[in-house]
């Protein structure tokens, strides 16, 4: 703020300082759930502030439908909040102009008349303009808060389940940092303009308006005088920061988002650096890092430091200059003394607005560089989604055809080319190979992960594309090479695709899966909580927590992609015993990693050269005398 700020201007505490309030609070993160034992006090607190009512978001599979975001369209969302905002920024602007007006009462009629009660009446009418503006400062800011929370929360929510929506593919080619960013900084930037830039900028605006025709008032003349003086240096002044103000907030943008990545990358591989000894030349990296951030600091710093105080000289030298002017005005009595101080007042009236204004502007180039990016996050049509009016797959037996797939996940390198495969229902295959052959590929597809490049993938006669994938996938049962485990209970992590299943079921899978003992051994049972990715539990047991939440989705085709690589062979032998009960009569396609496992499928199929190279029963394919018998002869040796 100005060097005015400690005028009548003063108690206009205009929630600028407010922003970094809101910023900190709600960072958008992926969130589970609400803690249990924070759930009262959400529960207590909503009860108590009722007033954001229901997001207006839920989640459609079929895609986006809340329209283009705009400006416009945030702000409108909630009409009421708006218009009772607006009005208070009306009162809140002509009630802080009339200090002045007031202040020019109370010495020309009050002090210089020698009228007592007049100065009474401008005093008291003075302090009643101050308590009124108060209020209307506390109504507008209140509801522009809740305008910005609840818009911002609706804009999150929709981000959150265009996300859910993506395919794999985007996961792959978007950095998880810059997503991240999206949510965060981004929807920040939007909420801090929405909750008090445009609030700012209409009393700023309104405000010089108002004191523009307030001196022409009162003087023609020293009105057009002090404008000359005052708006061509400010002017340019303006215009320099705003361009030195472009480049630097951009600077410290990339900044802010070079430091997260940077951030998260060694969070994440946080054991490998420590393994590999590469603390020291990360804390230099990150140094590095962190040393941009402060130079782009240290320059929108700079920049302030210039014009915050350069703005203010102008506008106390134009002062000087009246109280010359104005002054030899008053000696020859063209203008009274009241007149010239409500003119000297109203003038540092009309600096505050330019400044903000300034200032206001970058954090409306912020707001409108995240809501480009926000749109084109909104914007990305998921590579696999339903057919439009597609209907649900009915209840399978589970046969499935491959007809002529090829599919690469670039299309120019495919992975799989031609491929045939015809999986009878209650058939088991097991599938092996190389590795980087292909075979986690070929169990992606079953499960329409992706989509093939040419040809066709059919369940029970349906093309995958034309079912809906929600019907599709609650009847296929995956679990994937690298198992994933979330900040949750045992529980929740074992009923993760049946939410409700009974805790009979949920220990009838731990059991299969012999992880009864983990269980016990946990301080609080079933409800234990994992950490962050399943960290707190070994690779192994993780597998096993996987398996077990395929046994409770009770799939009608199972795809196991090495779900047992991480095993010891009495844990592995174990789970193979439960797999015999869980495959019953469903069909399975298990990727491989041991031949002993390959051998108990009811057929082994040998993915290599971007095909289906063998197929056949173990003795027939050891027969055959081709790769797989290689393979075999291989294995067998060595045990
Ligand atoms: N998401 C991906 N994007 C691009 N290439 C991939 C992706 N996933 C796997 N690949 C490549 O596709 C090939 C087959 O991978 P995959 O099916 O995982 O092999 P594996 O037989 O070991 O399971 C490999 O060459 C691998 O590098
Ligand atoms: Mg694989």
């Amino acid at each position: 703020m100005s060097m005015f700020a400690g005028g009548f201007g003063g108690f206009n505490v205009g929630g600028r300082s407010t922003v970094g309030a809101a910023g900190r609070k709600g960072n958008g993160l992926p969130f589970a759930g609400i803690p249990p034992d924070l759930a009262e006090g959400v529960a207590r607190l909503e009860a108590r502030e009722p007033g954001h009512g229901d997001p207006r978001v839920s989640y459609d599979p079929a895609g986006d439908t809340g329209g283009r975001i705009t400006f416009t369209r945030l702000l409108t969302g909630r009409p009421g909040l708006l218009l009772a905002a607006a009005l208070a920024v009306l009162v809140e602007t002509l009630l802080l102009q009339a200090g002045p007006l007031l202040v020019q009462i109370g010495i020309d009629h009050g002090i210089a008349a020698r009228d007592l009660r007049v100065l009474v009446a401008a005093t008291a009418a003075f302090a009643a303009a101050v308590l009124l503006t108060g209020l209307a400062t506390a109504v507008r800011m209140r509801q522009s808060g809740r305008l910005a929370a609840s818009a911002t929360r609706d804009l999150r929510i929709r981000v959150f389940a265009h996300l859910q929506r993506q395919s794999l593919d985007y996961y792959t080619s978007e950095k998880a940092g810059v997503t991240m960013t999206r949510m965060t900084s981004d929807v920040e930037a939007l909420q801090s303009l929405l909750q008090d830039g445009f609030a700012q900028f209409l009393i700023q605006g309104l405000t010089m308006v108002v004191v523009t025709g307030v001196l022409f008032h009162y003087d023609a003349g020293l009105a057009l005088i002090t404008l000359a003086l005052v708006v061509p240096p400010l002017t340019v002044a303006s215009l320099w920061f705003r361009h030195a103000a472009d480049r630097g907030y951009n600077r410290q943008r990339d900044a802010i988002a070079a430091m997260f990545a940077d951030l998260s990358e060694s969070l994440n591989g946080v054991r490998v650096v420590t393994a590999h000894n590469r603390q020291d030349r990360n804390v230099v990296a990150h140094r590095e890092v962190v040393g941009g951030y402060r130079d782009a600091n240290d320059h929108t710093g700079r920049i302030n430091a210039v014009y915050g105080p350069g703005t203010s000289v102008i506008g106390l030298l134009a002062m000087a200059a009246m109280l010359y002017v104005g002054g030899r005005m008053v000696l020859r009595g063209e203008l009274t003394v009241g007149e010239l101080t409500a003119f000297v007042l109203y003038l540092s009236a009309f600096f505050q607005p330019v400044q903000q204004l300034v200032q206001l502007y970058t954090q409306y180039q912020q707001a409108k560089a995240a809501v480009g990016k926000l749109r084109g996050l909104l914007s990305t049509v998921p590579s696999v989604r339903p057919r439009p009016g597609a209907p649900d797959l009915p209840p399978i037996r589970g046969e499935i055809v491959f007809s002529d797939v090829t599919f690469g996940y670039h299309p120019d390198r495919p992975v799989l080319r031609h491929v045939d495969l015809h999986v009878a229902a209650g058939e088991t295959i097991a599938c092996v190979g190389p590795t980087g052959a292909g075979k986690s590929t070929l169990a992606k597809l079953v499960t329409r992960f992706y989509d093939p490049t040419s040809g066709r993938i059919r369940i029970d006669g349906h093309d995958l594309r034309d079912v809906t994938l929600a019907s599709l996938r609650r009847q296929i049962g995956v679990v994937p090479q690298e198992p994933f485990l979330f900040a949750g209970t045992l529980r929740d992590n074992i009923a993760f695709a049946r939410p409700d299943a009974t805790d009979d079921e949920v220990w009838a899978a731990v059991d299969a899966v012999g992880l009864r003992e983990l269980v016990e051994r946990s301080p609080d049972g079933l409800d234990t909580l994992l950490h962050e990715r399943g960290q707190s539990v070994s690779s192994g047991e993780r597998q096993l927590l996987a398996l077990a939440r395929a046994f409770v989705a009770e799939p009608r085709v199972v795809v196991l992609d090495e779900a047992t690589s991480s095993l010891d062979l009495r844990s592995e032998l174990r789970v193979e015993a439960a797999l015999d009960t869980l495959l019953e009569g469903r069909t399975a396609v298990l990727v491989a990693h041991r031949l002993s496992t390959a051998m108990r499928a009811d057929r082994i199929i040998v993915v290599d050269d971007h095909r289906i190279v063998e197929s056949g029963s173990h003795a027939d394919l050891v027969a055959a005398g081709g790769r797989y018998a290689a393979m075999y002869a291989t294995w067998a040796a060595h045990t």
